[in-house]
């Protein structure tokens, strides 16, 4: 896979076993998937397009990523992350939808974001529902901290957005307390789900079990 030594994994490794129809999805639609390797994206050419690019991190099964993307055919749609078979579920549910603006990276984001991305050339960032890493000894493992924010202000257009939405009620009072610290970003939304973002797979879950979800929406300054 593509962490890079020494540095801190925000995600599990799972082993789940392929259906056979994402496996034959992922076989048939192998030109719309970007391995995570460091190599630098030509992303007009991977989309077919130039159009303003929304990176989505920690994709899961992808559900809200096609459904924003239907709902948004003017931007480019990127998802990336490390488990083969939900960004398999997107492809499908992509080309099921006709859907022109959705392709899928594997590995890590902050490898995707550092190594692959020019700076200056995301115009949006979500990061729906990122592993909470309740734990207090595990916390140092979540993605969303002053490093990632730093990496996601230098990959973002002025006036670009990082969108951040979690269930966790500590890990989004630590999200808002960075961003309202950080010089780059000015915070334009905190607190319900705007609108344009559908429930996702791992929210419904948070809300069944009683935990309300808090969005929190930055702005990089120009
Ligand atoms: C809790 S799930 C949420 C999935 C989906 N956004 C949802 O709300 O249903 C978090 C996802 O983030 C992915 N993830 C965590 N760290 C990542 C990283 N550094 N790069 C890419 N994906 C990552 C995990 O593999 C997992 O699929």
């Amino acid at each position: 896979m593509t962490a890079t030594r020494g540095e801190i994994r925000s995600y599990r490794i799972r082993r789940g076993r392929l259906g056979a129809t994402t496996a034959e999805a992922l076989d048939r639609l192998g030109e719309l998937i970007v391995a995570v390797d460091g190599t630098p994206v030509d992303v007009p050419a991977l989309f077919g397009r130039d159009a303003p690019l929304v990176v989505e991190i920690g994709s899961g099964m992808g559900e809200a990523t096609a459904a924003m993307a239907a709902a948004d055919p003017a931007r480019n749609v990127l998802a990336v992350d490390v488990h083969v078979q939900g960004l398999g579920r997107l492809l499908r549910r992509a080309e099921d939808g006709a859907l022109a603006n959705v392709r899928v990276a594997q590995g890590d984001a902050n490898v995707l974001l550092r190594d692959m991305l020019l700076p200056g050339s995301v115009d949006e960032v979500r990061v729906f529902f990122p592993d909470p890493w309740p734990k207090a000894r595990h916390a140092k493992r979540r993605l969303v901290q002053r490093p990632f924010t730093d990496l996601v202000a230098s990959r973002l257009r002025a006036g670009g957005r990082l969108h951040v939405a979690t269930d966790w009620a500590p890990y989004a009072e630590q999200v808002q307390a960075l961003l309202h610290a950080h010089p780059a970003y000015e915070v334009v939304h905190e607190g319900e789900r705007p609108e344009h973002r559908p429930v996702t797979r791992f929210e419904q879950r948070g809300l069944d079990a009683g935990r309300a979800a808090y969005d929190v929406v930055a702005r990089l300054r120009p």
